[in-house]
């Protein structure tokens, strides 16, 4: 029997704005914001309004192709200069997420060969809008693919939030048990809180509560033990960008979670589309990892709860070797080790 599922999505492109969940408010309130304007594109992902490397691209994308859509020359070279700084502008809104460049070069690629700035300002709605589309095919297929790896009635853990709402829908990690809830498998979903942005406790158990997948809170702290007790079978994790030898940056927290599978010899499982790999990056040592601000971690929705003059070290991502990756998911397929190879025949077809 399938169960009644509702899977929340969080981008909805209007014709004059992209209307957005703001996962600040969630599980609080459901609240919608309508981005239109630049400095609201850039804000919204800066302050994780929106988030998660897929989520973060399409939005981009939309930002720039309606702040160009906006401007008044008709001068395609004036037209172009512009575009330009656009890009820079939201591409420095956030360094670790390489969808995010991905997406905007997507745009650029489009408009070379546009004749006036009308049909560029046309191929750039439309291109924002396909990458939008393509993105839920992605991971469906991402969904599909998992599900072949993961046993119906296992238990698995996860930390962060690589769902439906980081994504156009369906989600990276997260869309085997959504997938398996449309299709009557059941899991029993470990979710880690995700300290500092509490990304697990805040956004993938209302994810997956709503699309009736078994989820269990834990604070990160307890992964060990409830790996151990709880006989989790796998984990599986989403990823912010994948070195060319699959070494791979994603929440911070993600790779203790790798160790403790390697300590415990169960499978750990990134799942990411191919817009995630960063193939000029040889290793993940060359990652930028981005640091956050130290209010994340004094103080918890405003209330201060660390000393006045207590320093802080807030990595928002870590990087995951390779060595301890059983195997990467894609819209394409599973990439096993060994990584280097694998990846270059499956992603750039090298
Ligand atoms: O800081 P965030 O919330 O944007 O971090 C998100 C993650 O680390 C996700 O796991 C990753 O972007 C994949 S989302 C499908």
């Amino acid at each position: 029997m399938t169960n009644t599922t509702t899977i929340p999505t969080s981008l909805n492109f209007r014709d004059d704005c992209l209307e957005i969940l703001n996962q600040q408010k969630l599980p609080h309130e459901i609240e919608y914001l309508k981005l239109s304007s630049l400095n609201e594109f850039y804000d919204a992902i800066v302050t994780l309004k929106v988030r998660g490397a897929p989520a973060i691209g399409i939005t981009a994308a939309y930002g720039l192709a309606m702040t160009m859509n906006q401007h008044q020359t008709v001068n395609l070279s004036e037209f172009i200069l512009e575009f330009r700084q656009v890009k820079e502008y939201l591409y420095s809104s956030r360094p670790t997420a390489v969808n995010l460049g991905w997406a905007l070069d997507s745009l650029e690629k489009a408009i070379e060969k546009a004749k006036s700035v009308n049909e560029a300002k046309t191929t750039l709605l439309h291109t924002a809008i396909q990458l939008h589309t393509e993105d839920e095919v992605i991971c469906r297929q991402i969904g599909e693919y998992g599900l072949e790896l993961l046993k119906d009635k296992s238990t698995i853990m996860t930390i962060c939030n690589a769902g439906s709402i980081a994504t156009s829908k369906y989600g990276t990690a997260l869309a085997p048990f959504h997938l398996g809830s449309e299709k009557g498998k059941n899991f029993d979903v470990y979710a880690c809180e995700t300290r500092p942005v509490l990304q697990g406790s805040r956004l993938t158990t209302w994810e997956l509560l709503q699309s009736g997948v078994n989820v269990t809170l834990i604070a990160d702290s307890m992964a060990a033990h409830t790996i151990k007790e709880k006989k989790v079978e796998a984990v599986i994790v989403g990823a912010d960008r994948i070195a060319a030898n699959g070494d791979t940056a994603n929440k911070i927290g993600t790779s203790m979670l790798a160790i403790l599978c390697q300590f415990h010899t169960i499978p750990f499982y990134v799942a990411a589309p191919s817009s995630t790999f960063d193939l000029t990056l040889p290793s993940g040592t060359s990652i930028p990892i981005e640091e956050r601000a130290p209010e994340e971690l004094t103080e918890i929705n405003g209330v201060r709860i660390a000393p006045q003059g207590t320093q802080v070290y807030n990595p928002a991502f870590d990087v995951t070797a390779n060595e301890l990756i059983s195997g990467i998911i894609t819209e394409k397929g599973v990439i096993y080790p060994s990584y280097e190879e694998n990846i270059g025949r499956m992603i750039s077809g090298g």
